[in-house]
This record gives C-alpha cells, structure tokens and sequence, in this order.
C-alpha cells in the first residue's frame, strides 16, 4: 500500500534528524511534521546518541512538546540564550523550485522566522505534496499584524495588491463554540490571510518589503532564501534533497 502522507511527513523527519550531532543547539521547527523530528530528537537523547543537543522552540506548542520529549529548551538570545543555532528543522505549507516557502498556516510564522532567521543551517522538511510551481497556489499566505487598528492594516495589505484579479485577504478567525472569534497567534497578534488565485507572480522580494513597511505589519510568512536544504519525502518511498 501507498504510504500515508503522515508516514511521508515522519520519513523527512528522520532523514533532517540525521543532520543532527552531539552539541548542537538547533531551532525547533512547529507543526504535524516538525512534530515527528521533536520526537526522534527525544528518542535519540534518551538512548544517549545526542549529548549535549538543546533546542529552541518556535511556538508554546512546540516548547511544551519539546520539554515532554525532553529535548532541553533555550531562549533566543540573552545571557541565558545560545551563542549560535546551528540548525533548524521546520516543515513548511509550500515549497517553490527556489527553495522559497510559505509558512504559518498554524500560526507561528513570527517566531519560526526569528528563530531559522538566526540560525545557520534550515532544514525544511516536507512530503511531496508540498512542492508547488508559485507561493500561494493551495492556500492563504499568512501575515501577522498587531490587533490594534487591525482592520485599517487589512486595507493597507489589500492596496499592495490593489487591482490584482484573484487577490483578496481577511483577518483569520476561529470557530469557538457557536461564535466565530479572532484567531490570536503566541505574540498575541492577529493574522491576515492573503489569498491569490494562481499563487503569487512577480518580484516576491518586492512584495515582501511593500508589506513589511506597513506600519502595523509585524511579519508575513512568505520565507525567502532562507532555507539551505529541503527534504522531500516522496510518494514513491524515495526521499529527495533540495539545495
Ligand atoms: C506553523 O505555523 C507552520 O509554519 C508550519 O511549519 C507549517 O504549517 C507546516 O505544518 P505541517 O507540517 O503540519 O504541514
């Protein structure tokens, strides 16, 4: 039988994992598929393969899975915080052929980006099904904004792309009992989602820094150069690396 697509997300996992050595201090990645590499991590400190590995977590579910694992956690920076990440492991909602990603479809996008930001070497762990030919073509692309004034900055992400057919955006709600509430991330934002009906075209770098220099705009989740090695579990059972 076809592997299930968790068992693909488990297969990119373990393969990352081996990137790991004993002394390092790594960015943990959040997700169902950085899930599975916390999980090896622990597994393999337990059995004494990994003295000396801590990590640090890019979301409160990731330390809260981390610490159960028993993974030691760090802060970013500070005198308690490491001198160098050198590397992080993260899955990914998309991967385009320049190695570009959209992040933060569960939210922690602001966080990731600090964390594989600083670090050294980003891992990118993802099943086939990741892979696509634009940013943007199977779902929203995330940007977290601050909650005061949140509808003003809507508008503002909506005039970037003014005019564009296909484009549109909102803020991310949540469904809580019968209620629809706003969707509030870690750092206590808001996200808006961008949605565009054939992925995103152009000067990606461009549109990344119209956005950033909004006021009000804290970060977007459109990851770009920033991964130095994606891991593809294919359906096949063969698994690929990406450089
Ligand atoms: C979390 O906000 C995201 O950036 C995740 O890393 C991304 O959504 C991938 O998640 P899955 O591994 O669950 O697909």
């Amino acid at each position: 039988p076809l592997p299930s697509q968790d068992e693909l997300k488990r297969v990119a996992a373990h393969r990352a994992v081996e990137f790991v050595e004993p002394g390092m201090t790594l960015g943990l990645g959040t997700g169902s598929t950085a899930a599975h590499a916390l999980d090896r991590i622990g597994d393999l400190l337990r059995a004494g393969a990994l003295p000396g590995v801590a990590g640090v977590p890019t979301s409160l579910k990731t330390e809260l899975h981390a610490s159960r694992a028993g993974i030691p956690l760090l802060p970013l920076g500070g005198a308690a915080g490491p001198a160098r990440i050198h590397l992080s492991i993260d899955g990914a909602d998309e991967v385009d052929a320049d190695l570009n990603l959209v992040k933060g479809r569960g939210g922690s996008l602001l966080r990731e980006k600090m964390i594989e930001g600083a670090g050294e070497r980003f891992v990118v762990i993802v099943d086939e099904s990741k892979l696509v030919p634009r940013l943007g073509c199977t779902g929203a692309i995330p940007v977290e904004v601050v909650p005061f004034g949140a509808p003003h900055t809507l508008g503002l992400i909506r005039k970037v792309f003014d005019g564009l057919p296909g484009f549109s955006a909102r803020l991310r709600t949540v469904k809580k009992d019968a209620a629809e509430e706003m969707f509030v991330t870690d750092n206590g934002n808001y996200i808006v989602e961008m949605f565009f009906e054939d992925g995103v075209r152009g000067d990606l770098r461009g549109i990344s820094d119209s956005l950033l220099r909004i006021t009000g705009v804290v970060e977007h989740g459109m990851f770009l150069g920033m991964a130095t090695t994606v891991v593809v579990a294919n359906r096949d059972g063969t698994v690929t690396l990406l450089h």
